[in-house]
């Protein structure tokens, strides 16, 4: 018995990898997370259609195990990359326990379609060698660690809070004019990119009225320019 975790990719269906389409083709009982799953990436397929939202962990576990048990595949689809916020491991756990196998297929994870849209690079010689990814306290998480890791002074991507831009932005220790990009439904048809700073961001999206669905970038990435050439071009 075996049952696949697969990455949907960040909306457009078609920045889903060959395999996971592949998988989704043949798949008896696809079960989906929710909204960020493009219904595109769904339609046509053959199999029997669940979403994930509003379920138990332990409703969506006896579901699969009985689907694996008649002998069926089964497909558990995730957005983006199923290994940022997609908390897989607590789903992958008691289907191991009761002897089913795991396989888990990449995604292209919104933060890529954040910076294509973006048109620019995550790490930039002369601007930030390192990424952070990280997100703000909420329901689910107690504290953040926004305020120490914005002084690393690297490209920030902060996920899952853009409900709370003004408390996040007030939390970093960062110039008020370091740049900021929030980017809403990335490689959808209605993306929407809105650049400012750390001083007027929040009014910007306040005014959008977005407030779900968007990943937030902090730094000098975000402007495109100042930074070095890399010596990968250059003349031998
Ligand atoms: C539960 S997390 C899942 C992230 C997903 N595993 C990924 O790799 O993109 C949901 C959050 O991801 C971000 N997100 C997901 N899809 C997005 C998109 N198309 N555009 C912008 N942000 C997105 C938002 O911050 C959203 O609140």
């Amino acid at each position: 018995m075996k049952i696949y975790f697969v990455g949907a990719g960040p909306g457009d269906p078609d920045l889903i990898t060959v395999k996971g389409k592949r998988l989704l083709e043949e798949a008896d009982l696809v079960i989906f997370a929710g909204s960020l799953v493009n219904p595109k990436l769904l339609q046509g397929l053959k199999a029997e259609l669940m979403d994930s939202n509003g379920l138990s962990l332990e409703a969506t576990t006896a579901k699969i195990i009985d689907a694996l048990t008649l002998g069926k595949k089964v497909v558990r689809l995730h957005s983006g990359d199923p290994s940022l916020y997609g908390a897989i491991l607590e789903q992958m756990r008691p289907l191991e326990e009761a002897g089913v196998e795991v396989d888990v297929v990449p995604g292209v994870s919104s933060i890529f379609a954040a910076s294509a849209a973006l048109k620019t690079q995550l790490t930039l010689k002369g601007i930030s060698e390192s990424l952070i990814i990280t997100r703000p306290a909420g329901t689910t998480l107690e504290k953040d660690e926004l305020t120490a890791l914005s002084r690393h002074g690297t490209t920030l991507a902060i996920f899952l809070g853009v409900d709370k831009i003004r408390d996040i932005v007030d939390s970093l220790d960062r110039p008020r004019d370091t740049p900021v990009a929030v980017i809403y439904h990335a490689s959808w048809p209605d993306q929407e990119v809105l650049l400012g700073t750390v001083q007027d961001i929040a009014q910007k999206v306040e005014a959008a009225g977005i407030n779900r669905s968007a990943l937030i970038l902090v730094g000098n990435v975000v402007k495109r320019t100042g930074f070095r050439r890399s010596h990968l071009y250059r003349d031998r």
